[in-house]
């Protein structure tokens, strides 16, 4: 059994005396009341139920009922999955971890579960794409939406749930369907509830971006057979640590949320997670709606950037290292990234100069990669958070799921934003109603509108 569940190298950004462009001890050690009194305020809103804060709960949650749907299910030739933003991207992450990476190309016995499509984006061809690809009598079609009246996901169940009910009738329609939503409120409950729906609730404290570990992620993943027991305990391992570390130095993800946050003030209004495992490849998008969201609020927030190791040696490290210091850079290595088979040698003539190649796994050569890049852009004195998994299961990815939401939160709270609002989000959520015409949205059409015109008050044609 492999210990430790990361590693944290810390070194390539901060200075011992905290000279410029680098953070002093200091600075961060001077947080250490704001951030004691910030995990108070999110341990206290857990236990309390407050709107944003229920995430903390989620690992500790009974999960029998998703477990029950999801062995139903899992016996389909295909799930869709029709949500979009944090009713898509935890799903997208578990899957691209822990599924073979190609996985809807396998046969069903090569096969763990059913093959998995998201349908996020209403745009046309996608939705087509994915109709071809199914056989609709035998695939299950999961709408998960919090609130239950995103108009991506109300657009993009009415188009399946049509084309399903030509097929095979209405009734029959609906029993290919579950239902993610607030227990309560919306019109996808008010749907299930009338019509005998299969259903699951997102706790009502409990916001879209953090809802990987309710059933909007774990319904899916049990249903695909991903490591979900493991991912909790990870979470609760994480969890339980971070409360008993109460020093900013010893934890990590104060020591975080401290970096981000001063870095921030230091210019850095970028936030690079770059991992070198393809495995991880989703984590840095969902990690990108979860940073973007929560701290993009009063002027303040890094921007996140997604970038994936070696690949982005080859396009965007360039820029890294020489373009301007507005960068704040997290590098995550797994260290043994799955089949640990080597690169070969090759008694051909011509390819004896590729011979320093030979012997070493791939693994090893992406983890070579990666700290080539850390050393480079700490030569350009580029502050670098190294991540350091010692293999991606389970357990690893709970507790990187749950230390990024916890470093998120905390983060917000030093920026004195909440992150668990969304105002920006739901004022494009209104236009949007307005210009397609939903009722009581009429003067948000004609702002919209209005704004919109804007953009053409210069023009040019081509
Ligand atoms: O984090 C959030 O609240 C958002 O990104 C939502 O996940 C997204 O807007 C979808 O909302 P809903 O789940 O209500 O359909």
């Amino acid at each position: 059994m492999k210990k430790g569940l990361f590693r944290l190298g810390l070194g390539g950004t901060v200075s011992s005396d905290g000279t410029r462009p680098l953070i002093g001890l200091d600075e961060i050690t001077a947080l250490q009341d704001r951030l004691v009194l910030a995990d108070r305020r999110l341990r206290k809103g857990a236990e309390e139920a407050q709107a944003g804060h229920g995430w903390m709960c989620l690992p500790y949650r009974e999960i029998d009922k998703v477990r029950t749907i999801a062995e139903t299910i899992r016996e389909s030739d295909a799930i869709v999955q029709i949500g979009i933003g944090g009713s898509a991207l935890g799903n997208l992450m578990l899957n691209n971890a822990f599924l073979h990476p190609y996985h809807n190309e396998l046969s069903r016995k090569e096969r763990k579960g059913p093959r998995f499509y998201i349908a996020d984006n209403p745009d046309p061809t996608s939705l087509l794409g994915i109709w071809d690809c199914i056989d609709p009598e035998r695939t299950s079609f999961i709408v998960a939406s919090k609130s239950g009246s995103t108009a991506e996901t109300l657009a993009i169940f009415l188009w399946f749930m049509e084309s399903l009910s030509e097929r095979v009738g209405e009734d029959r329609a609906l029993k290919r369907f579950v239902f993610i939503t607030d227990p309560e409120k919306g019109l996808l409950r008010e749907l299930a509830t009338k019509r005998g729906i299969a259903s699951l609730e997102v706790p009502p404290s409990v916001g879209g971006r953090f809802s990987v570990f309710s059933p909007v992620g774990l319904l899916s993943a049990l249903a695909l057979g991903l490591p979900v027991n493991e991912m909790l305990e990870g979470a609760r391992m994480l969890d339980r640590q971070l409360a008993q570390k109460s020093s900013v130095r010893g934890n990590a993800a104060w020591m975080l949320a401290a970096l981000h946050f001063l870095h921030f003030l230091k210019g850095r209004a970028m936030a690079v997670t770059m991992p070198y495992c393809d495995g991880l490849e989703r984590f840095a998008e969902w990690h990108a709606q979860l940073w973007g969201e929560s701290l993009g609020k009063a002027g303040k927030g890094s921007t996140p950037v997604r970038a994936l190791g070696a690949i982005d040696q080859h396009s965007q490290v360039q820029l890294y290292v020489e373009g301007p210091d507005d960068k704040l850079f997290t590098l995550i290595d797994v260290k043994e990234k799955g089949p640990g088979f080597e690169i070969p040698g090759s008694g051909i003539e011509e390819l004896t100069t590729s011979g320093y190649l030979a012997g070493h796994t791939f693994s090893e050569m992406l983890s070579f990669e990666a700290q080539s890049t850390a050393a480079a852009l700490m030569k350009a004195k580029r502050p670098v958070i190294w991540l350091e998994l010692p293999c991606l299961d389970g357990k690893r990815l709970g507790a990187l799921v749950f230390l990024y939401e916890m470093v998120t939160a905390l983060t917000g709270l030093l920026f004195e934003v909440d992150p668990f609002d969304q105002p920006g989000v739901e004022q494009g959520k209104r236009y949007t109603y307005g210009l397609m015409g939903k009722a009581g949205f009429e003067k948000d059409a004609e702002e919209a509108t209005s704004g919109f015109g804007k953009v053409f008050s210069e023009s040019l044609s081509s």
